[in-house]
């Protein structure tokens, strides 16, 4: 049976920084964060977005009635959750108007969480074809104002519909994967920002790529030559690219290279979106690249802490029918631009009427109200 995406779509909050602005505040060669990271924006998240509101943004781009009937599955990956114990996927149930009868749980490990659920999700509509799982990826990136972390933050979350017979992508049953107890970037509960360390957190990031390449190519006697693309868990762009060049050579494959640059478009302009980074990746490829039926595309997932995985997609005939280009691409063209000034207030929860009336112009179908009773409420 074939098991895989039939739907996908992201959604990154309506306001945003010029990382060149961020540079020059900073006193720091714009090129650094342009070329040296390789990020042109960042997406910014103000106090009517969380986790849930741009979920259920990426989701209601995709989800049909009959679609929400059928989903007996939410799998809601996060490293920035709302809540301990209740997990983001019963607010997301309740605001998508889900069917009742099905199982709502959240997953994490850090950025790794998404594949995780991707893979539960596989084995789940293997055992019950006629089921439709919903996988949502939702983060925002926080290292605080002045760090070496902060051209890499950002805020979005992806929405997957799996299912049988998909209109996609059509998951291998390939994968390999590796875990070690490492401190290379986390959060404490006690703690709104992540604690990183940054050289450390890229060299764990390209072994474990070695090691999980290596392994899935040796398990399924496979080389660099099946496959038609890469996609990777992208923080920054230029990891990506830095690892690519770890398996190919650009003067022998360059088609790999220019599916690399069309495959990080919209991860350059929204910035790190943690879980859901890889899969805004693989959209970016879907819709600016030009795959044709049964192309391999290989995936790298990482999540600090750490846990990797290398597993392929194959490209499914028509897909590009089944794209949200149009509506992506305005999305990102209509977010509004802040200063500096602007970005540090929201980033430090101050809010003055002119930010307020900016911030109301902000493109989302729901928002998050406040705590009452210490209950979060969320507003369509
Ligand atoms: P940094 O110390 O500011 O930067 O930190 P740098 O000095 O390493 O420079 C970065 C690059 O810019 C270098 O290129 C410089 O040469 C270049 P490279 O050697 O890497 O090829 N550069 C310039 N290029 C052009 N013109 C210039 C110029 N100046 C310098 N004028 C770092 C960078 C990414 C470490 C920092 O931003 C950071 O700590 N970010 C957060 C951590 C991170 O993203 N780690 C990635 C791996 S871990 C991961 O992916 C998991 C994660 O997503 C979390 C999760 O799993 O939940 C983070």
């Amino acid at each position: 049976m074939k098991i895989g995406i039939d739907k996908i779509a992201f959604y990154s909050p309506g306001l945003y920084i010029n990382l060149s602005d961020l540079a020059i505040e900073r006193k720091i060669d714009p090129d650094k964060f342009l070329i040296g990271i390789g990020q042109i924006q960042m997406s910014v998240p103000s106090m009517m977005q969380d986790t849930i509101t741009m979920a259920i943004n990426a989701s209601n781009k995709i989800l049909t009635k009959e679609d929400k009937e059928k989903i007996d599955l939410v799998i809601f990956a996060t490293e920035s959750s709302v809540d301990q114990s209740k997990s983001g996927a019963t607010f997301i149930h309740k605001l998508l108007e889900l069917n009742n009868y099905s199982r709502s749980i959240e997953i994490k490990q850090a950025c790794y969480g998404a594949t995780a659920g991707i893979q539960l999700g596989y084995s789940h509509i293997l055992n019950q074809p006629e089921s439709k799982v919903l996988v949502i990826a939702s983060d925002i990136a926080r290292y605080g104002l002045d760090t070496a972390g902060e051209p890499t933050q950002g805020a979005g979350s992806v929405a997957i519909l799996l299912t049988k017979n998909p209109s996609i992508l059509e998951i291998e049953n390939k994968s390999s994967y590796y875990t070690e107890d490492i401190f290379d970037f986390y959060r404490p509960n006690y703690s709104d920002l992540a604690i990183v360390d940054g050289k450390y957190s890229n060299d764990k990031y390209q072994e474990f790529f070695s090691k999980t390449y290596n392994a899935y190519m040796g398990k399924y006697q496979m080389s660099v030559n099946d496959f038609d693309a890469f996609c990777f868990h992208i923080p920054y762009t230029k990891i990506g690219l830095k690892s690519l060049r770890m398996i190919a050579d650009e003067t022998k494959s360059p088609n790999l290279f220019e599916n690399y640059k069309l495959a990080t478009i919209y991860n350059k302009r929204v910035g790190n979106i943690y879980t859901g980074s890889l899969y805004l990746s693989l959209i970016s490829l879907l819709e600016q690249g030009n795959l044709k039926k049964n192309d391999r595309i290989g995936l790298y997932s990482y999540g600090s802490g750490a846990v990797g995985e290398f597993f392929s997609l194959r490209v499914v005939d028509g897909y590009k029918n089944c794209l949200q280009k149009a509506s992506h691409e305005k999305m990102l063209d209509s977010r509004i631009q802040l200063t500096i000034d602007e970005y540090e207030n929201i980033f430090k929860n101050n809010y003055t009427e002119t930010l307020k009336n900016k911030i109301k112009n902000e493109n989302t179908i729901v928002y998050f109200n406040g705590v009452v009773d210490h209950k979060r409420i969320y507003l369509k």
